[in-house]
């Protein structure tokens, strides 16, 4: 029996796409099936000015498959030099949705970030004003807090005084990896939502360390225990509007994630709508899958939704996806949820 669904054209809410080759190479993956994505500024070097977001917007438009059509949302990446009032031009003329913090030393390109988060406090009420909302990656960086532990701490030292102090300033907590992510995000009546990952909703971190350290696995923040994926996966199928799809598909290159100290980040572009399917049918919420890939998204971040629509189509023969994608930079893993997928984009 042949089942199929259509949701209006879904929108990837965390997404690198980085430059060059790669760019070139994977941007297809995602322009494939979504209509835009808040692209990622951590770049080398980073996105910091609306020149820098100008210029990275144009090459990732100049490689866009002719035909797609894909418009890229520009982040910031928040320094403790960032001037308010360029950003708060780059958000009046349309070109940045959001800005991006990084605690710096927190995970891949980094170190640019903030260290010191009274140096962005100008910033922050600047972005509070004009209602530009702060894309948290929400880890610690402590020496002495457990790297399980670091989404959570940081609710408690970080975001819940950020937020305090700064009424009005619409934040997205990135990539929740815990039970304590989910709660805290419910428990905000507004300002506070959490993308979550298509990864995150398929493995914990027995998938990474079980039988062999699997590389393809690891992300930041990591995978935590079972009971933390249920809990994301309660929140992403619910319908909820505070919870919405941030893929935070991040390719690097094989080589550097099978490596004595491989990068931080699963590739899912390529069969992110696939899973997906497959995880909310698996939870009797098909019919909610719409909410998290193409509805909760465009309301948090006031935009319309998407005029097209997407078509998943359920057969009888598993779909066969590329195992790698081969850019001009190197191969990328594509990541493999461990079981057979049936849903397809039609
Ligand atoms: O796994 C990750 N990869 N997490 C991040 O926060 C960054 C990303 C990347 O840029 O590779
Ligand atoms: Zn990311």
């Amino acid at each position: 029996m042949t089942k199929s669904i259509t949701l209006r054209r879904p929108d990837d809410w965390h997404l690198h796409l980085r430059d060059g080759a790669m760019l070139q190479g994977i941007l297809p993956e995602t322009s494939r099936d979504f209509a835009r994505a808040i692209i990622m500024p951590n770049l080398v070097p980073p996105v910091v000015t609306g020149a820098d977001a100008q210029a990275y917007r144009d090459r990732i438009l100049a490689a866009l498959p002719e035909g797609d059509q894909f418009e890229p949302l520009m982040t910031l990446y928040l320094t403790e030099g960032t001037d308010p009032e360029d950003l708060a031009a780059a958000a009046a003329s349309g070109l940045i949705k959001a800005v991006k913090l990084y605690p710096a030393g927190a995970t891949t390109n980094s170190h640019g970030g903030v260290r010191d988060f009274d140096k962005v406090r100008g910033v922050l009420e600047k972005m509070a004003e004009i209602g530009l909302p702060l894309c948290m990656h929400g880890e610690v960086v402590d020496h002495d807090v457990d790297i399980f532990d670091r989404e959570a701490v940081f609710i408690d030292k970080v975001l819940e005084p950020i937020r305090r102090a700064t009424p009005g300033l619409p934040v997205v907590m990135e990539h929740i990896t815990t039970k304590n992510g989910v709660d805290y995000v419910r428990s905000a009546e507004k300002d506070l939502a959490a993308t979550i990952t298509t990864h995150h909703l398929v493995i914990n971190r027995n998938h990474i360390l079980v039988g062999g350290i699997k590389p393809h696995y690891y992300c930041l923040p990591v995978a935590k225990r079972e009971e933390h994926r249920l809990a994301l996966r309660e929140a992403a199928t619910s319908g909820d509007a505070r919870f919405f799809l941030g893929t935070d598909s991040a390719p690097h290159i094989d080589a550097l994630k099978e490596h004595a100290c491989g990068c931080a980040g699963c590739f899912t572009a390529t069969n992110t709508m696939s899973i997906l399917a497959h995880v909310f049918e698996e939870d009797g919420a098909l019919d909610r899958l719409e909410n998290f890939t193409s509805l909760n998204g465009p309301a948090y971040y006031r935009l319309p939704v998407n005029d097209g629509t997407l078509t998943l189509v359920k057969g009888e023969e598993p779909v066969v996806y590329p195992a790698k994608i081969e850019t001009g930079a190197g191969p990328v893993t594509v990541f493999d949820p461990g079981y057979p997928l049936y849903w397809r984009v039609a």
